[in-house]
Parts: structure tokens; sequence; C-alpha cells
């Protein structure tokens, strides 16, 4: 079989779409090759001294792990001197990352969730990067937070890695979403899914069930109707997923159907779920509704948000379009 690379790929969908200029493919191979390079830090482990915590915390509260700020630097290094940026925003850092005055100016602005599922980190299971490109306004000068505070739907890129048995880059640039499996001897991203489709037919759904007591009363109802089975309501039976890495929940619905939840609950009012909105939630919504599924946050489409801070964190109902529709009409009853 013919072996199509990410480059060759990326200008084939230009000369086809024009949706991809010169600036742009830099901009997403030197993302992609930032996560060849996350990749290889992380298959080291133990013997790279990756793992563990970094004794810091991030601006979510979080303990930082090593690999959350090994990813960011790595990241930020990777993306700072090409001239194809204005700014970044990241997970782990307070306040955006405008490019330093040494290196010219790009009209773009990139975020990311440098390693997601960090809790998975030291036990060996799949992790991953997300991230998001949206167009830096006209006429902007210095970048600033507000610049970044746009609706998902003006997303011109997003994309996540997945660092596990294989690693792989799953991209959208509006043209549907495509699959690279990194080649690890090549050190190259081989084209190895075009086109990929949300399966409509579901059996399997996400949610961290150890809060279900916390859970509102759609959400509890929808999930509910899952468990009840092949004698319940939805007359069948359904199985249950959950990786705790939101990279490899969604490579898995991606690829096999099904639906994630992350909803709010009871716990914390003040607190729309766990999950951030500008690069977890938007960037996966972007890929999944190009796959034919939809995204919510229980009452809108995620991509119509607009955002109010960098940090918003946003109730998320992911998946295949029919499953997403019943718990989203739940929530409006
Ligand atoms: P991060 O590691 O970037 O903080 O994200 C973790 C997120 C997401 O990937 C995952 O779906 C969810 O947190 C898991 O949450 P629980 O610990 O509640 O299972
Ligand atoms: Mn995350
Ligand atoms: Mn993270």
């Amino acid at each position: 079989m013919k072996r199509i690379s990410l480059t060759q790929h990326l200008i084939e969908q230009q000369r086809e779409h024009d949706t991809i200029p010169a600036e742009l493919r830099l901009l997403i191979e030197v993302v992609a090759r930032a996560c060849k390079t996350i990749s290889h830090a992380v298959g080291k482990g133990a013997l790279g001294d990756v793992l563990g915590t970094a004794h810091s915390e991030n601006i979510q509260g979080e303990i930082q792990k090593k690999l959350d700020v090994i990813s960011n630097e790595i990241l930020l290094e990777a993306n700072e001197w090409g001239g194809h940026l204005a700014a970044m925003a990241s997970e782990e850092m307070e306040t955006i990352h405008p490019i330093p005055n040494r290196y010219p100016m790009g009209e773009y602005l990139l975020l990311f969730d440098p390693l997601d599922g960090s809790s998975n980190i030291d036990v060996n299971v799949s992790i991953g990067t997300i991230f998001s490109v949206l167009k830096a306004p006209e006429g902007m000068h210095a970048p600033q937070e507000k610049d970044f505070l746009q609706p998902g739907s003006k997303q011109v890129v997003a994309g996540y890695a997945v660092y596990g048995p294989q690693t792989v880059l799953v991209l959208t640039t509006g043209n549907g979403v495509h699959c690279f499996t990194l080649d690890r001897e090549m050190g190259s991203w081989v084209l190895t899914q075009r086109d990929m489709k949300i399966p409509e037919q579901t059996k399997e759904y996400a949610i961290n069930a150890s809060n279900s007591r916390h859970w509102h009363a759609p959400v509890k109802r929808y999930v509910d109707e899952l468990q009840a089975g092949v004698t319940g309501v939805r007359g069948k039976d359904f199985n249950m997923r959950w990786v705790a890495s939101m990279v490899a929940d969604v490579h898995r619905i991606l690829n096999r159907g099904g639906i994630f939840m992350y909803p709010a609950d009871a716990r914390e009012p003040d607190k729309a779920g766990k999950l951030r909105l500008m690069y977890e939630a938007n960037p996966m919504a972007f890929l999944v509704e190009q796959a034919g599924g939809a995204a919510t946050d229980g009452a809108r489409r995620i991509l119509d948000i607009q955002p109010e801070k960098l940090h918003q964190r946003v109730p998320v109902f992911l998946g295949s379009a029919d499953e997403v529709a019943r718990v989203t009409e739940y929530h409006q009853k």
C-alpha cells in the first residue's frame, strides 16, 4: 500500500479544498513534531525520569505531574520561533503566552491541553495531547486573552494525539477527520484512516459512574435507561467504558461509536463540570461533528458557546448523534 505522509496529506488537502495555507501547514507540522517528542518522553517512562509529580500546582489548583510540565514546555518551545503564531494558551498556564519579540508574529492562536489523562501517566494507561487553532482577530497587535475568546465554530484546526499502544494523531481542518499513525522507526506520521465516521448505532457509553449520586435528574434518567438494558425502554444492553483520559475515550468513540459524558453535578453548583471549554471540549466537539457526531453541554451545541474565560469549564455530552440528542432532550424537558 502506498504510504501517505502527514505533509503529503496536508498539501493534497490544500490543493483540493484551499483551506490549509503554508503557514497553517507549518503550524500543524510543528504541533505534530512536538507530539512526537512528547510520545518519545512518555515512552521512556521511569527510564527517562518523567513519571511522578512536579510538586507544583496549575491554575485549576491541580497538582502538576512532571509530564504535564514537560509536555507544556515541548509545545511552547516547538511553536515559538516558526513565525506562524501570535500567541499560545495552555491548561498549564494561567495567562496567555505571546510569541517573544525576537520572533516574527503570525496570524494564528494555538490552545492546548499538553497532557490529557494525567492520572493515567504513572500507571501506563493511554494519555494524550489536545489542541485547537484559531485565527487572531483582524488588526490585533499585542495579543490578549480576549483575542482567544472565540466560539469553537471559529476553530480552523483541531486535533489530538494518543500515546497508547500506538501513537496516533487525529486531525481536522474542517474537511473530515483523518488519523495518522507514528512510524517510530522512520519518525514519520503516516495516514492510516481517512474520513473517520462515528458509527450511528452504539451500545457503549462513558461516564465516571462514581459520581452518580451527585448527578442531576436528566443525566440520571438517561443512564438509568441505558443500564436497564434489554428489558428497559431502550430494548438493548449497553456496555460501559471509562478510561479517564478523554483522548482515549473519544478515540474509541470515533472508531466504534458511543457517547462520552462529563456533566455538571450537584457537588459544586457553581462548577460547570470538570472539562475545559477552550482546549478540551471545543477541539473534541469540532472533531466529533466532522465525523458525523454531535456535542452539547446539555442545552447548547458546544461549538456555539461564546467563551467568557480562558479556563472556563463546561459540561460535555459528545459522540453518536442520536444519543447526544436524547440526553440533550432530557435536559430540555
Ligand atoms: P487532565 O489530565 O488534562 O486534567 O484531564 C483529565 C480529564 C479527562 O481527560 C478525563 O476524561 C477526566 O478528566 C477524568 O476525570 P475523573 O478523574 O473524574 O475520572
Ligand atoms: Mn485534559
Ligand atoms: Mn491536561
